[in-house]
């Protein structure tokens, strides 16, 4: 596998938001004044002539689909449209589910990642991933941070600790805790506890899937606030059934429909105010779906 790139400082961030409501689903802007893009361009995962199989079933067909750098891309559609299924293979976890069969190509940094040579879960810890409920460990707030360090034999400090909880935007509500248990926090501390796990190993991508689905409010307002930091420093690929989530804090979004099938992927802009496919316009004024 090739080593992570170091890069330079990112690209701008003016990430003035405007107020566009067509659809009535306001929509972050992403672009600059003269149309540029405000993320990096580079592509950090990219998928082939996707196919996955569950035994006959097809669970995918035919994605085509290029994940940027320091963006967040948002995957949309309707239930058992192949979103989680998508999220799974770009770092390998379908390997888990005995039925699953994939066929085509997904690379990471241009490195076939189901080549002979790739080991899953080295893979696994350059991309992270945050799933719907929160799954800590019944072990301290701090164990929990130190988990994946620890697992990987690298060395765990305090100051790594506090950065990843820092970064997960859950310090200053843990820092005199550190020591207790992890379960009697709650729900939506207990999802920025696991986001502050899977960043603690420094990987390259987060995958979430729907990670706040089963919070309130308040805490789905941090998680979103907390994923738009996150993107200046990692690729975030996010799977979510709300619409408003998804324009609101995306670069992109990738519209599955019924079949697996990848209907449209483009600028979140572009998707929630002109969409080409007009399933995919049906879908988002809530026609279909
Ligand atoms: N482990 C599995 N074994 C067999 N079939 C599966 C398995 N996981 C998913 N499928 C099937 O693959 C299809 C896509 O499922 P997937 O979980 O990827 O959908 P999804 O878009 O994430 O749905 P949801 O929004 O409900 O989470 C569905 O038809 C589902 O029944
Ligand atoms: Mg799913």
């Amino acid at each position: 596998m090739s080593e992570k790139e170091l890069d330079d400082e990112p690209d701008s961030t003016d990430e003035e938001a405007v107020d566009s409501s067509l659809m009535g689903i306001d929509v972050a802007k992403t672009t600059d004044e003269d149309g540029d893009r405000i993320g990096s361009t580079e592509t950090v995962i990219e998928t082939r002539n996707l196919d996955v199989y569950y035994g006959e079933e097809r669970a995918l067909q035919d994605v085509n689909m290029d994940i940027h750098e320091r963006e967040v891309t948002a995957i949309i559609g309707p239930s058992g449209c192949g979103k989680s299924t998508y999220l799974r293979c770009i770092n390998r976890m379908n390997d888990l589910v005995e039925a699953a069969n994939v066929e085509g190509e997904v690379r990471f940094n241009g490195t076939d990642m189901y080549g002979d040579d790739i080991d899953p879960v080295a893979l696994r810890r350059r991309i992270g991933m945050v799933f719907q409920h929160p799954n800590p460990f019944p072990k301290s707030i701090y164990d929990n941070v130190a988990y994946g360090l620890r697992v990987q034999g690298r060395k765990v400090t305090d100051e790594k600790i506090e950065r990843a909880l820092r970064d997960a935007a859950l310090w200053d509500e843990v820092k005199d805790q550190l020591d207790e248990s992890a379960m009697d926090l709650s729900g939506g501390q207990q999802q920025r506890l696991c986001i502050a796990r899977a960043i603690a190993v420094d990987p390259e991508v987060i995958l979430m899937d729907e990670p706040a689905s089963a919070l309130d409010p308040i805490a789905t307002s941090k998680i979103e606030d907390l994923i738009d930091d996150l993107a200046e420093e990692y690729t975030v690929v996010i799977v979510t059934h709300n619409m408003q989530q998804a324009a609101r804090i995306s670069d992109r979004t990738a519209v599955f429909l019924t079949g697996g099938e990848l209907v449209e992927y483009d600028d979140t802009e572009k998707i929630f105010e002109n969409p080409d496919d007009d399933r995919v316009e049906d879908y988002i004024t809530g026609k279909f779906g």
